[in-house]
């Protein structure tokens, strides 16, 4: 069976997310399509250059109809923020432009997984399962993926340990109102809490560090792109491949952690070849489940804004 993608979105984010997955794993055909028309062509003459290494694959510019027959559609377009902006000062504008996506794709007898990094990533996961009517496990959000490895790699330096030797995660929000849970962490088999180094103010500092990284990377470069395209490659690669991951991503929630709104969040996900396979309710703190409740309330009361 042939693997196709179609990439929705060939900015920075879209383009580095092509060359990684190429580099990842075997794709047969990877469809680019971009508002600025020019740019998927060229971008599938550069990314041609590298077959002999990555391996081959037709990879061309096309159109929503493209999707006919892929197994993922990926999208990653839309405005992205400037310096000073939040992802909820999107929402309006790219909420527009998923809709001019979401229809043609679904029309063209599209029949695979949605995986959707455009910000604000949950708002927008969220949408696109709305508008499209798929199946809620066939919709999937970046969430948290990314606060998570930033995470990941604060804790193993400030810690000096592996990077695969922390065990702790972002939930919540991929924005504003996201957490950590620390209560649960545990780095290198000790609880996170339990070393000297690890005080009540360092966690509040770590916090909001992680918090403002994508900020910080925008204010100094104009846009984040190598960490999200990463967590799309992870995610898409697992689809494409079945392989069964869990990570911390946008996902369905019915119910769990007592949230009560329809609606995707930041969540430990299990997915492989169908999607999203579970979404795992992490055991948190009260103090933590209270943070989820607020980030919930918070995207919903942003749902409830929009009229589609
Ligand atoms: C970031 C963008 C992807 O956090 O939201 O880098």
């Amino acid at each position: 069976m042939s693997r196709k993608v179609l990439l929705v979105g060939d900015g920075a984010v879209g383009s580095t997310f092509a060359n990684d997955l190429l580099q990842h794993t075997n794709v047969d055909e990877l469809v680019i399509t971009d508002v600025v028309k020019k740019r998927p062509i060229g971008d599938s003459m550069d990314l041609e250059d590298i077959i002999p290494f990555a391996g081959e694959c037709n990879i061309h510019a096309g159109e929503y109809s493209d999707a006919k027959d892929a197994d993922v559609v990926v999208i990653t377009a839309g405005v992205p923020r400037k310096p000073g902006e939040t992802r909820l000062d999107l929402v309006n504008k790219n909420v527009k432009i998923l809709k001019s996506i979401i229809q043609p794709v679904v029309d063209s007898g599209f029949d695979g997984v949605f995986v959707v990094s455009a910000n604000p990533v949950d708002i927008l996961t969220t949408l696109t399962q709305k508008l499209s009517g798929f199946p809620k496990n066939k919709v999937i959000g970046t969430g948290t993926s990314l606060d998570s490895a930033r995470l990941q790699v604060e804790l193993a330096r400030k810690l000096n340990v592996p990077v695969a030797e922390v065990n702790s995660m972002v939930l919540g929000e991929h924005g504003d109102t996201s957490f950590e849970n620390f209560d649960e962490s545990v780095v290198a088999k000790k609880a996170l809490k339990d070393y000297d180094a690890i005080t009540a103010d360092v966690l509040n500092d770590i916090e909001a560090d992680i918090r403002q990284k994508g900020g910080k990377i925008i204010e100094n470069k104009g846009a984040t792109f190598y960490g999200i395209a990463m967590m799309l490659t992870q995610i898409v690669s697992a689809v494409l491949d079945n392989r069964a991951i869990v990570l911390p991503l946008s996902a369905p929630i019915n119910g769990e952690y007592g949230i009560k709104h329809d609606l995707y969040l930041g969540t430990p996900t299990a997915i492989d070849g169908t999607g999203i396979s579970h979404v795992i309710e992490a055991k948190l703190s009260d103090s933590e489940i209270k943070k989820m409740l607020n980030s919930a309330d918070k995207m919903q009361e942003v749902l409830a804004g929009i009229s589609l």
